[in-house]
C-alpha cells in the first residue's frame, strides 16, 4: 500500500508518470472524455483547517473519476471533540478507500497512516504540502519544459512549503536557493538533508539572480495569525516584486499556492503579470490529484 505523506518517498519515476498522467487527463477532461476509474471508491477528507483548492480539487476530482468525497471538518466529527487519532484512524480505514487529511501536526498524520488500512495524502501539515508540489510541477512542465537542471528561487518564510520545494530539489534535481529572515529559517533537519540541492541567501535579490523560477508564499501561515504584526516587519525586504523579478532570468516564471496577500509577500504587478503562473497551478491542483488518486486508489 502506497501514502503519499513526504514528497520524497516517490521516485523521480513515480513523479514524474503522475504528472505525464495528469496531463493527459486534463486534456481528456477539457475534450469531455468520461473517466470512472473510481467508480464505488470514497475518498474521505479530514480537515482541521481551512481550504478552499485542496477541498475543491479532491472532492471534484472524485466527482469526476465517479467515486466519492466525504469533507469531514474537525468541527463535526469525534476527532475534534478527542477521540483518539489511532481509534478514528481504524474506524474510518475500515470503511473508506483513501483518506486526505490536512492537520496541524505531521505526525498525526503518520500515526493516522500507521493505523489505517488505506493510502494516507497529506493535504497540508505544519510540515509539508507535497500536493501543491505536484501541480507546481505539472505546471513548470506544461509551460516551461523539464526543471531538471534548473534553479528556483524561494522567497520568504522557511514553512511547510518551502520544505516541500527542498524535497522537491531533491526528487526533481534542481537547485533552490532560499532567502529567509534569520529566524525564520527552514527547519535545521530539512537543511542537513537537502544541503546537497540548496542555497542558503540573506538577500532575496542576490537569491533571485538568474534563476528560472521565483516562489514565495504568506508571510504568516494558518495558525499564525497573531505574529502577522511582528512577521510583516521581519518580512519587509522580502516581497517578490518587480525589482527581485528583474534579477532572475527574462523569461523566469512567478508561482505562488494561493492564498496570497497582494502587497505583502508579492506585489500586484507580480501576482497578476505576464510572467506569473498562479491560476494554472491552482487548476493544476485538480489534474495532478486525480492522477495521484488513480496512482494511490488502483
Ligand atoms: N494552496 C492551497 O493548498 O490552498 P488551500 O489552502 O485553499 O487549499
Ligand atoms: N504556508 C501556508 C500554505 C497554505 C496553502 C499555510 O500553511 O497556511
Amino acid at each position: 500500500m502506497k501514502h503519499f505523506i513526504n514528497l520524497d518517498e516517490l521516485s523521480n519515476k513515480d513523479f514524474n508518470q503522475i504528472i505525464n498522467h495528469a496531463i493527459v487527463l486534463k486534456k481528456q477532461h477539457k475534450s469531455g472524455q468520461i473517466n470512472k476509474t473510481l467508480e464505488n471508491k470514497t475518498l474521505a477528507m479530514i480537515f482541521d483547517k481551512s481550504s478552499t483548492r485542496t477541498r475543491v480539487s479532491f472532492e471534484t476530482g472524485m466527482t469526476q473519476l465517479g467515486g466519492h468525497a466525504l469533507f469531514l471538518s474537525d468541527r463535526d466529527i469525534q476527532l475534534g471533540r478527542g477521540e483518539p487519532i489511532i481509534d478514528s484512524a481504524i474506524v474510518i480505514g475500515s470503511m473508506v478507500d483513501g483518506v486526505v487529511m490536512r492537520v496541524s501536526s505531521h505526525k498525526d498524520i503518520n500515526t493516522f497512516a500507521q493505523n489505517a488500512n488505506v493510502p494516507i495524502i497529506n493535504a497540508l501539515s505544519d510540515e509539508s504540502h507535497p500536493c501543491q508540489l505536484l501541480a507546481d510541477m505539472m505546471t513548470y512542465k506544461e509551460h516551461k519544459g523539464d526543471i531538471q537542471g534548473k534553479t528556483v528561487a524561494w522567497i520568504g518564510d522557511g514553512n511547510n512549503m518551502c520544505h516541500t520545494y527542498m524535497q522537491a530539489a531533491k526528487v526533481f534535481n534542481f537547485t533552490l536557493n532560499i532567502a529567509a529572515p534569520e529566524n525564520y529559517q527552514p527547519n535545521p533537519s530539512f537543511i542537513e538533508k537537502y544541503a546537497d540541492h540548496i542555497h542558503l541567501f540573506t538577500d532575496a535579490k542576490a537569491a533571485c539572480q538568474a534563476v528560472d523560477l521565483v516562489v514565495t508564499d504568506v508571510w504568516a501561515s494558518m495558525g499564525q495569525e497573531d505574529e502577522q504584526k511582528k512577521r510583516e516587519i521581519a518580512f519587509k525586504d522580502f516581497q517578490v516584486n518587480d525589482d527581485l523579478m528583474s534579477s532572475a532570468k527574462p523569461d523566469a516564471a512567478f508561482m505562488h499556492c494561493l492564498p496570497a496577500h497582494r502587497g505583502e509577500e508579492v506585489s500586484a504587478s507580480v501576482i497578476d503579470g505576464s510572467q506569473s503562473l498562479v491560476w494554472n497551478e491552482a487548476e493544476n491542483r485538480l489534474h495532478a490529484q486525480k492522477a495521484l488518486l488513480l496512482y494511490l486508489l488502483t
